[in-house]
């Protein structure tokens, strides 16, 4: 297993820093050296770690070495180059294959200087999806969970679920010129199959939000039949994808940068109670409002037609002339 973070010394990202200003010319194995305050043989081994990491690296005796393509793996020093939010992703765990992120992130919460930390992995092998089904992460997906410690009420919770959904479907637009809409709750489609999925666990403490662990599963790069074989639930039931087939050039970093500055915005207008924006623009991405929806909640099956979302992020569903707010269940359009 490889973990990396942004915050334990090594010198691979001073190295890949280094090449990538050289990028067009060999920079020499001496000016390595003297820079990076290393032996030639700890300047070759760490090449050669680059190397095993996916950076494309030339190295010519006596000239040097040339970086002539990028990793795609979201490795700490990747993620940070170019990130422009303040808070969120600033501290990044980074695994290539680990059990799920989310129970990372939540035994993170234990510890202090932890808000908005980053736990970001390749592929997990006991991913959790929503309503305890598992979660089928194979790599080439993009798999991650952030902590935040908010100072906000307990039934603001389930704002999360709404900038979540709405920073990824802005996020997806941006960089990948896609159109994603939004299946309430937190579903993300793309021509009506599941292209990504969010978990929201949060604890609460008196009447306050202790944290929120917001898990994010997206298909970037991936084969759905893999996905689609081994699971029996909502996602099966009206199909998966993914935003990229695999025979596609991707720079999942962009997405993901894009992804955390529209969620540090959303949530900074959760923070200010700037709410109004946020639910025109999510019901805008929305593909649920006006559907005859059939939703499950833990005690009932409610059949009517999907009105809009309140200003907690509810459901407001019409039967027989009646209007019911829903904030957690699952749905399907008839
Ligand atoms: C859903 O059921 O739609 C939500 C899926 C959430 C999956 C993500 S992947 C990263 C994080 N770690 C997990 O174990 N689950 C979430």
């Amino acid at each position: 297993m490889q973990t990396f973070t942004s915050f334990d010394k090594n010198s691979l990202d001073k190295l890949v820093t280094l090449l990538k200003s050289h990028n067009t010319e060999f920079i020499s194995g001496e000016k390595l050296c003297k820079s990076l305050g290393l032996s030639r043989a700890a300047v070759w081994k760490n090449v050669k770690r680059l190397k095993s990491l996916g950076y494309k690296i030339e190295s010519k005796p006596k000239i040097g070495y040339k970086l002539f393509e990028d990793t795609s793996l979201l490795l700490p020093w990747e993620v940070l180059d170019g990130l422009q939010t303040n808070r969120i992703g600033r501290k990044i765990y980074y695994f290539d294959t680990i059990d799920s992120t989310q129970n990372f992130a939540l035994r993170l919460s234990e510890k202090p200087h932890e808000n908005g930390s980053l736990v970001i992995a390749e592929k997990q092998t006991k991913g959790r999806g929503r309503l305890n089904r598992r979660w089928v992460s194979p790599k080439g997906g993009i798999w991650l969970s952030i902590l935040l410690k908010p100072d906000i009420e307990i039934s603001q919770t389930s704002l999360f679920p709404m900038i979540t959904s709405l920073a990824l479907t802005k996020a997806i637009e941006k960089t990948l010129r896609l159109d994603p809409k939004i299946k309430w709750p937190n579903d993300i489609t793309l021509k009506g199959k599941k292209v990504a999925g969010i978990l929201i666990d949060a604890a609460v403490e008196s009447n306050k939000i202790d944290y929120v662990v917001i898990g994010v599963g997206i298909n970037f790069r991936v084969d759905p039949r893999k996905i689609s074989d081994k699971i029996k639930d909502s996602r099966a039931s009206h199909g998966v994808t993914t935003l990229l087939r695999e025979d596609q050039e991707s720079d999942p970093k962009k997405l993901i940068q894009e992804f955390l500055l529209q969620l540090e915005l959303l949530h900074d207008k959760i923070i200010s109670n700037n709410l109004s924006e946020v639910r025109k623009q999510w019901l805008q991405k929305s593909s649920t409002i006006g559907k005859t929806v059939t939703v499950s909640t833990h005690n009932e099956i409610i059949k009517g037609r999907a009105i809009t979302i309140d200003e907690n992020g509810a459901l407001v569903v019409s039967r027989r002339g009646k209007l019911k707010h829903i904030l957690v269940g699952d749905i399907s359009y008839l």
